[in-house]
């Protein structure tokens, strides 16, 4: 499955590991400094791990050919009725203009038709800007372990048309994202 848009395209493919994936995982993440794999081999075991969990419950978006954010879902997480979003992420230089609601709407449009009543997830408790946009989303706070928090959302009220569509010519309209400060040479982990 593929959706376009006059730029942004979101498809339904299962996560390679290839070296753009890892870049974009590292380059997503670096400016949060915790919550995250920093060495490539970990990497791409972590992505390995998210395709063997569930490999139609990912979805990849591109700006032609440019690899620019993910999302990984598990309809197997508990028997089936709870699934979990394990990760999302968009690159920096398109964060801000609702990519990531795009690719959150795709994620759980998936995991409702798979038959999942509720999906889980857990968020770094100093990431406040993934947590802004769960709870912009409809998820609640569910409980903490360590500096983790779980966020949970019923299924049940997505509209049955979540319109997907929408969310993504919404996203083309929006105004590109400043370029984020060119980052220092020898980051960590890279
Ligand atoms: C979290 C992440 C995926 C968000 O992606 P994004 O494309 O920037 O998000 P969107 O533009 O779709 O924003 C959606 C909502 O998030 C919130 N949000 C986005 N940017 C924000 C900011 N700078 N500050 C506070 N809230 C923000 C808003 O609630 C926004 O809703 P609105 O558009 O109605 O205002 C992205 O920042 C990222 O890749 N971060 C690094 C990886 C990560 O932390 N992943 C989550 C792991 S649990």
């Amino acid at each position: 499955m593929s959706r376009s848009t006059s730029s942004i395209r979101i498809a339904q493919e299962p996560l390679s590991g290839s070296a753009d994936l890892v870049d974009l995982y590292l380059r997503a993440y670096q400016p949060l400094g915790d919550y995250y794999y920093r060495h490539r081999t970990e990497v791409k075991a972590y992505l390995k791990w998210l395709r063997h969990r569930d490999p139609y419950g990912s979805f990849v978006a591109y700006d032609g050919n440019r690899l620019v954010g993910f999302i990984a879902t598990d309809s197997r997480w508990d028997h089936g009725t709870v699934g979990a979003i394990h990760e999302l992420v968009v690159d920096p230089e398109y964060q801000g203009r609702g990519l990531g609601r795009a690719l959150l709407l795709h994620g759980m449009a998936y995991l409702r038709s798979r038959g999942c009543r509720v999906c889980e997830l857990w968020v770094g408790e100093h990431n406040e800007r993934a947590r802004a946009i769960y709870q912009a989303l409809g998820f609640q706070e569910n409980g903490r372990w360590g500096k983790w928090i779980q966020m949970v959302r019923s299924l049940e009220d997505l509209p049955e048309d979540t319109n997907l569509e929408a969310a993504l010519s919404e996203l083309s309209r929006s105004t590109p994202a400043p370029s984020p400060p060119p980052r220092s040479s020898g980051g960590e982990g890279i």
